[in-house]
């Protein structure tokens, strides 16, 4: 008989998921059958499943399972992997969000994944949690600040220069304010102000409320920035950005794009970040993110955490999570636990 596990299935836009069997797929070469026993939900996911991306149609073809990271342990190695063991603990990214093939199915969204060895890293004795919680939002911020914006990469003490997060509250926003810290920047972030002291803790030398009516105003006396960053990616953050760069113009970085005017002097970089390391042309970066950074990361502990909410029920949680996630009242990460 052959094997199935448990996926939650997504059958068109926007309609509901659906947790059934379904038989595992065998690796192929170069592949690894991951048992994922972590699922963080990010906003991405939320508005996949809830139709709000556009690219949740032309993405994929149904049934689709979703998700684009997990945290488990290498089941079954396909031909020609070397740099895996059956047994080894993994955090590890698919092509759910990238690659349109639903006879393959690699979306984290199920208890056995499919995923390219090479999209796998190490995690240690660290808890799958903590590895989940890391990686997707981690990757997004030192995709956005390194391989776009040219930012370095850790240890080179003595910058002397500056780097503003905007908007440093979430999962991207933090991390980003823990890798310029660790490069070696002055940072100085836009938060909330119940968030100030643990922004200070995460590295950042100035904390500006966001909401403030003079916030862009403190952030020019703070300047100059060399580079800069919107975890928000909110029309607000871009322009006070774009405002900050006048009057010689130039780039930032931001997680969401939107179709508001920005001088022409301006360029705003938008891309998938998350999904950076699954570009063949990205490979330098991808084998440095898996084989090197986010391993030494992660079993070093050098990077704070956000907090995260475990959730109970398994894989028919995910709707709900998604929802909840979607509507803003989620602070930090849901964890669920597709073994359940
Ligand atoms: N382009 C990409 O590759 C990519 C990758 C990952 C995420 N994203 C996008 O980036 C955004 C953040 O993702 P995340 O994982 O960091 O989310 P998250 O962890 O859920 O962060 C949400 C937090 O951001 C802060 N925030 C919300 N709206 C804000 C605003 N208008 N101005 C300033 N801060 C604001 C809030 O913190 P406070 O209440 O403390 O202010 C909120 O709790 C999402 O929209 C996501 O879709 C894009």
């Amino acid at each position: 008989m052959s094997e199935e596990h448990h996926a939650a299935l997504i059958t068109g836009v926007a309609k509901p998921l659906q947790v059934g069997s379904v038989p595992t797929i065998q690796p192929m070469q170069g592949e690894v059958l991951i048992r994922n026993y972590a699922i963080a939900v990010q906003p991405l996911d939320a508005k996949m499943l809830l139709g709000s991306y556009s690219g949740a149609g032309s993405l994929h073809s149904f049934p689709a399972v979703f998700g684009s990271s997990g945290a488990g342990v290498v089941e079954k190695l396909g031909a020609g992997v070397t740099s895996l063991a059956f047994g080894d603990r993994v955090v590890f990214d698919t092509r759910a969000y990238t690659k349109a093939d639903a006879n393959r199915r690699e979306g984290t969204w199920q208890q056995l994944v499919i995923c390219d060895a090479a999209t796998v890293a190490k995690i240690g004795e660290i808890a799958f949690e903590q590895a989940v919680l890391i990686d997707f939002p981690l990757q997004t911020a030192v995709a956005a600040l390194h391989l776009f914006l040219g930012m370095g990469k850790p240890g080179n003490a003595g910058v002397e220069e500056k780097v503003l997060v905007w908007g440093s509250g979430g999962a991207v926003g933090s991390y980003a304010v823990q890798y310029a810290k660790s490069v070696g920047y002055t940072v100085v972030v836009t938060a909330s102000v119940r968030d100030a002291d643990r922004q200070k803790g995460l590295g950042a030398s100035d904390v500006i409320d966001y909401k403030a009516a003079d916030a862009v105003e403190r952030l020019r006396e703070l300047g100059p920035y060399k580079y800069l960053f919107t975890g928000s990616g909110d029309p607000v953050s871009q322009k006070a950005l774009s405002s900050l760069l006048q009057p010689e113009g130039g780039k930032f970085a931001s997680v969401l794009g939107g179709d508001m005017e920005l001088p022409t002097n301006i360029e705003r970089v938008y891309r998938p970040f998350s999904q950076a390391a699954q570009s063949e042309e990205n490979g330098d970066f991808r084998a440095w993110w898996y084989g090197e950074y986010l391993p030494n990361v992660l079993q070093n502990n050098l990077v704070d955490p956000v907090k995260f909410t475990k959730r109970g029920g398994g894989l028919a949680a995910l709707q709900q999570a998604s929802a909840d996630v979607f509507e803003g009242k989620v602070r930090g990460k849901i964890i669920i636990n597709p073994q359940e």
